[in-house]
């Protein structure tokens, strides 16, 4: 099992679960070159998600003990619920060499921790779904065990796949309702949006098309300019314009209000997802 020297990334990257998450990172990595499509190894007890990995040209296993003995990063992407099972099958090939890395949703560094050998390093991460286009928003928070080296490692690799930002652990619920399930919200916002085009004549595919390339123009705007979105939204304005009118039916329609309490609803959602 080989292990990273510092600051570089790991030559092998084990994945154990290749659904939705794994294949998202997995694809980040490859694209941006952080590590060989041969140099993954993706484990799950099905071909139906592994099938994807082994058209990206990695490596395939039914064995999750396999993925531990080959690899020193290994990133557990199973359901929450599964998690358990599959850190208690996977423990007694553990070391202290290994750096494991939880995309779990709910699941607690300290549950994690008792659920592994002791000393072991391992860290959580809040993903997104636009990880597979390398436009991830994600937080990470290191266990007691991991030093600055194999957080910077992980965030360094991570990053080939978006923002990827250490935080606190108390912020990583809230990411989920921002971040993980804000992409829902957007699509949601996104689609609206088009609609209102579709019911005033444009084509479908038309409408949805702009709708999208208004979203990421306004966000590489607010990126790359640092403005506030109320700045952004002021300079749209012209009095008496289309824009305030427009505005003014989003503010009778609770449009931030509903936004507000979305965001809050998944952060409660995920935070009692994560006691039970
Ligand atoms: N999707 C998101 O937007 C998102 C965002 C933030 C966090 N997450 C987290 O990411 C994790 C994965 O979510 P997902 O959406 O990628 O789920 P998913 O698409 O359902 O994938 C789950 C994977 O786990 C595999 N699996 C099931 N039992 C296993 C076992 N005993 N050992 C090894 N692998 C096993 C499944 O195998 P098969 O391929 O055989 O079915 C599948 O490949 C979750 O914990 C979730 O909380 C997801």
């Amino acid at each position: 099992m080989a292990t990273a020297a510092a600051g570089s990334c790991p030559r092998r990257v084990g994945f154990v679960g290749a659904g939705r998450m794994a294949e998202a990172i997995a694809r980040g990595l490859i694209r941006a070159g952080k590590v060989e499509a041969k140099q993954v190894l993706a484990s799950a007890p099905t071909d139906r998600n592994l099938c994807r990995f082994r058209a990206l040209g990695c490596q395939t296993t039914h064995s999750n003990q396999e993925v531990l003995q080959t690899c020193s990063l290994v990133i557990f992407a199973t359901k929450p619920q599964l998690l358990p099972v599959v850190l208690g099958e996977v423990a007694p090939v553990v070391s202290t060499e290994h750096i494991l890395v939880s995309v779990a949703a709910g699941i607690s560094l300290r549950t994690l921790e008792e659920l592994l050998p002791p000393n072991t390093r391992v860290l959580r991460v809040s993903p997104n779904l636009p990880c597979v286009v390398q436009e991830g928003a994600m937080v990470m928070t290191r266990g007691r065990h991991v030093g600055n080296h194999e957080a910077e490692l992980l965030q360094n690799l991570l990053e080939a796949c978006g923002l990827c930002i250490e935080v606190p652990e108390a912020y990583v619920d809230i990411h989920t309702g921002l971040s993980g399930s804000g992409v829902a919200f957007v699509c949601t916002f996104s689609e609206a949006l088009a609609e209102g085009a579709i019911k005033m004549g444009m084509p479908s595919a038309l409408a949805h098309r702009i709708a999208a390339q208004t979203l990421l123009g306004t966000a590489k705007m607010l990126q790359q300019e640092g403005q506030h979105p109320a700045q952004l939204r002021t300079d749209v304005l012209t009095p008496a314009g289309t824009t305030i009118y427009g505005l003014h039916v989003l503010e009778q329609g609770g449009l931030r209000a509903a936004t507000m309490s979305a965001v809050e609803a998944a952060t409660c959602r995920a935070k009692e997802l994560s006691r039970k």
